[in-house]
């Protein structure tokens, strides 16, 4: 059979076919065709979610089909819907090419264009598609993308032009428990952690994720290091992490662990999404299902002046808050934490100075004990999660404890925080969950030290709507930016998370990497030499000159 020796050919003959120079004519028509039939019809076209609800499309006029764009406008803000459309981003401007475009919400009569969105796909199964789609871009010179649930802050997961790997929900590759000397749980690209906390639960284990349902759990998450309320005690994604599962560039199938490709390993550990190759599985540690977890969720109805007083007792807290091990997001007028370590009374007390000045604003204080983290998931973290469908433009920083240290440390962010725009102020999203009390081993990982000494992952926010100017836009991206260089004066030899950071992140080798950017570098030169994968200020970037870069805006500062 035809597609049989075609894949038996595309199996043994991988390292030549990767040698040829990308040819510069696009593919034709056929091309496609052979590629979907090699694929067993698997390729796809795509366009922006949005697409049905315009009444022309790349200069065309297209029917607008009602009923589809009805069930988009009702779905915009829906991360569930979001994610399984391969055509849509949590944050729209990735639908986009801001460059050239800038519409991108539905029920306006504007044009319509492709943007940043592939317009061909392939429906990923297992490693075999992978492999035919490197070949395909190797020999095409078609750039490739890889996208999961699309979450990537910097529209890494879309890309003009490209052949998109979508790595879908229901996929393939259902999690497996169980492995043979420690407790662990296999999951595939694809699955998001919503599936994989149920999964787990239901096995009696746990393991340690995402706040949101939708992010991935094998994808961009975990290579760019991976946060959860748990890390300040479990660690973070890419500490637990013993297994991946990948084809890398060159096309080879591999496993990535300790012992095997252990340098491939190390720089997915932190390297990165999109950048050494695709994943199709990861194996992580898991703990007992039962771990006994205090909660404490506050709110109250802040003023400038009271949510000044609030991110007052946060930063005199957060060291003592996270030698104890809370976990959780906190923000000028609300938190959650959560606890594994302590009792009931101790929590109590240990966040009895806050739970006081909450009282006293007559607002909101629930303390309690959850057995598991499934039920803690459930009831806190679905209800509060971080808005999507909006244009959100982060500045971040690894604020460490020695800022928390000193009252001078203490007054100094206090003051930072003061001088913020009322805007700013509110979009403050304090993330405790660094691993401060996990005993990572040194040089294990590839991120950034920077996280380990670190009290807080501390975001700033800021935004743009779907009809603002290019000037608007970029305006923004600056005020992201001097919110970046106020957060670098307060921690100035720290790093930030790879993963929800300023698009514009200056410095940003040694900020998300610190020393261990050559090293990464040289990994990424070894495993795909001729950079068939590349993405924004990803390891081996090869700069805004590169066509795959052509949708994101210049910055006067940049
Ligand atoms: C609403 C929201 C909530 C979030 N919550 C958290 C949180 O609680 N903790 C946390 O740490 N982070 C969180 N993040 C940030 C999140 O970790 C990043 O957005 C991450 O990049 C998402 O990975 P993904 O694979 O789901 O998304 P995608 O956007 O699909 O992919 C992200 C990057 O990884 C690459 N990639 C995806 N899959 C693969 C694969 N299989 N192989 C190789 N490369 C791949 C993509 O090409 C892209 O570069 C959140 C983000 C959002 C928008
Ligand atoms: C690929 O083939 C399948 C099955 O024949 C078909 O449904 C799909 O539309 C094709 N894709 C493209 C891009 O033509
Ligand atoms: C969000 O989208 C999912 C998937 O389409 C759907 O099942 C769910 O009902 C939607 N939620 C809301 C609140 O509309
Ligand atoms: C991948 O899926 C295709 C189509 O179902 C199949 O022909 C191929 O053998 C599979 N490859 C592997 C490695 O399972
Ligand atoms: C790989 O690429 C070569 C050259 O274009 C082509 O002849 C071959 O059929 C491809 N194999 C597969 C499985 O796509
Ligand atoms: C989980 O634990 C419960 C209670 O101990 C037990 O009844 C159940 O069989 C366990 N389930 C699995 C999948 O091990
Ligand atoms: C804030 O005020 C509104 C009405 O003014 C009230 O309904 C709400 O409960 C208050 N929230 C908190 C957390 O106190
Ligand atoms: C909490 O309040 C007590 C007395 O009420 C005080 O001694 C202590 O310093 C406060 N702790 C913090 C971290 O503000
Ligand atoms: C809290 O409620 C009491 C009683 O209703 C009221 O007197 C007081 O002003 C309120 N305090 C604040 C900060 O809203
Ligand atoms: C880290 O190691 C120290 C010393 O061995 C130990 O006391 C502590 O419990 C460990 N912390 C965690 C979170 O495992
Ligand atoms: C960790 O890596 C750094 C930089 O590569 C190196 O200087 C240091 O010696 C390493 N430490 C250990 C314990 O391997
Ligand atoms: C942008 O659109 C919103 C409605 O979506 C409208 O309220 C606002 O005035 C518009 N802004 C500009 C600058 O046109
Ligand atoms: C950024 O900071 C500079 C210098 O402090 C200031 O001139 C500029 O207005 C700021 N830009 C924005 C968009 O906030």
């Amino acid at each position: 059979m035809k597609l049989t020796s075609n894949l038996f050919f595309l199996e043994l003959s991988l390292g030549v076919l990767f040698m040829q120079t990308a040819r510069s004519t696009a593919p034709t028509s056929l091309d496609w065709a052979i590629l979907n039939e090699t694929l067993g019809g698997r390729l796809y076209t795509a366009k922006p979610i949005s697409s049905p609800c315009f009444p022309d499309f790349d200069g065309v006029s297209v029917p607008q089909i009602e009923a589809s764009c009805e069930i988009i406008e009702d779905n915009y803000l829906n991360e569930t819907f979001r994610s399984s459309q391969f055509g849509s981003f949590m944050a729209p401007q990735w639908e986009s090419c801001m460059t050239t475009s800038g519409d991108f919400l539905a029920w306006t009569d504007l044009p319509c264009e492709q943007g940043s969105v592939a317009p061909y796909y392939v429906d990923v199964q297992n490693y075999t598609d992978v492999q035919i789609a490197f070949n395909f871009s190797g020999t095409t010179g078609v750039p490739l993308s890889i996208k999961n649930s699309g979450h990537d802050y910097f529209g890494r997961s879309s890309m003009i032009g490209s052949l998109a790997l979508w790595l879908s929900y229901n996929a393939f590759f259902v999690p497996d428990g169980g492995s043979e000397s420690y407790p662990a749980m296999t999951v595939g690209a694809g699955v998001p952690w919503v599936d994989a906390y149920a999964f787990a639960d239901s096995n009696n284990l746990t393991i340690v994720g995402a706040y949101a349902r939708t992010v991935g759990a094998s994808g961009g998450w975990i290579m760019g290091g991976g946060h959860s309320v748990l890390s300040p005690v479990l660690g973070l994604g890419i500490d637990r992490v013993l297994e991946f599962k990948l084809v890398t560039p060159d096309g080879e199938y591999r496993t990535a662990n300790a012992y095997t490709n252990s340098d491939l390993f190390w720089a997915l550990r932190g390297g990165g999404g999109g950048t050494f190759g695709v994943v199709l599985e990861t194996t992580s540690l898991v703990e007992p299902r039962a771990i006994s977890l205090q909660v404490v969720s506050v709110s109250f109805n802040s003023t400038s002046e009271t949510g000044l007083q609030f991110f007052q007792l946060l930063i005199d807290n957060g060291l003592q808050w996270a030698q104890q091990g809370w976990g959780g997001h906190l923000a000028m007028n609300k938190f959650i934490i959560l606890n594994p370590l302590l009792t009931l009374e101790q929590a109590q007390t240990s966040v009895q100075n806050v739970t006081e000045f909450i009282q006293s604003q007559n607002g909101t204080v629930v303390i309690e004990t959850l057995p598991n983290f499934y039920s803690f998931f459930v009831k806190y973290a679905i209800p509060n999660g971080a808005p999507v469908g909006a244009e959100g433009i982060l500045a971040s920083r690894l604020i460490p404890s020695s800022v928390f240290e000193t009252q001078e440390g203490r007054d100094t962010f206090l003051q930072a925080l003061a001088d913020f725009p009322a805007a700013a102020q509110s979009s403050v999203n304090i993330i405790a969950a660094t691993p401060f009390l996990y005993n990572a081993t040194v040089n294990l990982t590839s991120t950034t030290p920077a996280w380990q000494n670190a009290v807080w992952h501390f975001i700033v926010s800021t935004g743009f709507t779907w009809n603002s100017t290019d000037e608007d836009k970029i305006a923004t991206f600056e005020e992201a930016n001097n919110f970046t260089e106020t957060l670098i004066s307060i921690a100035p030899d720290s790093g930030a998370y790879m993963n929800e950071a300023n698009v514009y992140e200056p410095n940003y080798e040694k900020t998300f990497w610190g020393d261990n950017y050559p090293q990464l570098l040289a990994i990424k030169q070894k495993y795909d030499p001729s950079s068939l994968l590349d993405c924004w200020r990803c390891v081996g970037w090869k700069g805004v000159n590169d066509a795959r870069s052509q949708c994101y805006l210049s910055l006067n500062s940049d």
